[in-house]
């Protein structure tokens, strides 16, 4: 396997050489100008008449040849789609902002529509002045703006007892990356006045579920989020509209949509929310409970089953995601042999803390058969570990907090499967 460093002239001198090295037939990655292309020599039908006018789409959605990256689910997972959970689809995607349109989506009781003029956000508890703000109070706040991941903590779930789903997207696909726009947490907090004893909230939202969930107040002071705009625009109705609670590095559960209540508490809420069920099986039989933070975790987006090699041999470019709860990524390594030699990816940008990280490995791909994997390194120096690794803590039935390293075995033919390695 060869490697370019990533800059253009060795990237230009490498598809040169391969070129060259397969003898004047069209080299990988580029043609010889030298055939007759009607693409490239006749007036093709798009060019031989007007496009659409500029009102024809008022809100613009993806060309028609994108129409399979959406969002998917697997029926069987769930009895409806009242109370389920859908997939990014990962494996399509670049870059690390996921449109809000093929964000997953995990509703207990549905997306639920609710308009502005009907918000309605109440801080009560253990506060000074319990307040109730509209959603033209929130907007005079001051202001902020961060790009988080949201993962749900059933996210690669499945995958525990053997690999079991044929797709990055059903894989490791209950994760988005938006950037927010919204007011902190804090400031809310600070305008209602925490009392001395307040040192948990309970926060719900406005569906029937309501999804009530406690949050330990120095989480809730340090850089948790009241957003109403995600990438820019208003959130999508399936994504909280008008308003959601954001909890950066922490499980998905606990940012709440549809945010309607805040209160603050001396202590958990065990009896009205979930916690109990999101805990952690130990390979000993035990259980673990409150791990929300998510920790490292990595994934090839490309090529995977559902992103297979079409292109023959030559350049190929691996790329995938990499994130971490505890803080940025630091860096990402990628196996082609299933974990016995790493190389170091290239990473798009430097690791944000609790976002996602776009990873890029360039080979020279001649139909070798191969064990793809990724593994993640965080700021705080922790590596995702192997998924034997893992099951020596975890176990086998365990559902939640599954970070392990994913093989997908590329065959000669470019296909992948996903697979697991001892
Ligand atoms: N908030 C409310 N009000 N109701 C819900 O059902 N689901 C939670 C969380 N917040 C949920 C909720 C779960 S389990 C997850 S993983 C995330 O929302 C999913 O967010 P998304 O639908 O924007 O992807
Ligand atoms: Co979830």
């Amino acid at each position: 396997m060869r490697q370019s460093d990533g800059t253009g002239a060795t990237r230009r001198g490498f598809l040169k050489a391969s070129a060259a090295a397969i003898g004047g037939l069209a080299a990988a990655g580029a043609a010889r100008a030298n055939a007759a292309d009607p693409l490239i020599t006749e007036v093709q039908p798009w060019a031989s008449g007007f496009g659409d006018g500029v009102d024809a789409t008022p809100y613009g959605l993806p060309i028609e040849f994108e129409s399979d990256v959406i969002r998917r689910n697997v029926e069987w997972l769930t009895a409806d789609t009242i109370s389920s959970i859908n997939f990014t689809p990962i494996h399509a995607l670049d870059g690390t902002i996921t449109p809000q349109g093929c964000a997953f989506e995990r509703h207990h009781s549905g997306a639920i529509e609710l308009a502005k003029p009907d918000y309605r956000l109440m801080i009560n508890g253990l506060v000074d002045q319990p307040l109730i703000f509209s959603y033209e109070d929130l907007e005079r706040f001051p202001r902020v703006q961060k790009t988080f991941f949201l993962e749900c903590a059933a996210n690669t779930g499945m995958e525990w007892a053997g690999a079991q789903l044929n797709g990055a997207q059903f894989t490791h696909g209950m994760i988005h990356n938006m950037e927010y726009t919204g007011v902190t947490l804090r400031t809310l907090l600070n305008e209602a006045g925490i009392q001395p004893e307040g040192t948990w909230i309970y926060v719900e939202g406005a569906d029937a579920s309501s999804n009530g969930r406690s949050i330990p107040m120095e989480k809730a002071l340090d850089d948790c989020m009241i957003a109403f705009k995600a990438n820019g625009e208003a959130l999508r109705k399936e994504h909280g509209y008008p308003v959601r609670l954001v909890v950066p590095g922490w499980e998905g559960n606990m940012w709440v949509k549809w945010l309607r209540r805040i209160e603050v508490l001396d202590g958990p809420v065990e009896s009205r929310e979930e916690t109990s069920k999101y805990t952690d099986t130990l390979a000993d039989g035990t259980s673990r409970k409150w791990t929300w933070v998510m920790d490292a975790k990595s994934v090839v987006t490309s090529p995977s089953p559902q992103s297979p090699i079409t292109h023959g041999h030559g350049p190929l470019v691996i790329t995938g995601l990499a994130w971490s709860g505890r803080g940025a990524i630091e860096r990402v390594d990628v196996s082609l042999d299933g974990g016995k030699n790493w190389q170091t990816a290239r990473l798009a940008e430097p690791g944000k803390p609790m976002a996602l990280t776009r990873f890029y490995l360039d080979v020279d791909w001649q139909g070798e058969e191969m064990l793809l994997q990724s593994r993640a390194i965080d700021s705080t120096g922790y590596v995702q570990p192997t998924k034997t690794q893992l099951r020596d803590v975890r176990g086998l039935n365990s559902i939640y907090h599954n970070n392990c390293i994913q093989t997908w075995w590329v065959r000669p033919t470019g296909e992948a499967e996903n697979v697991e390695v001892s």
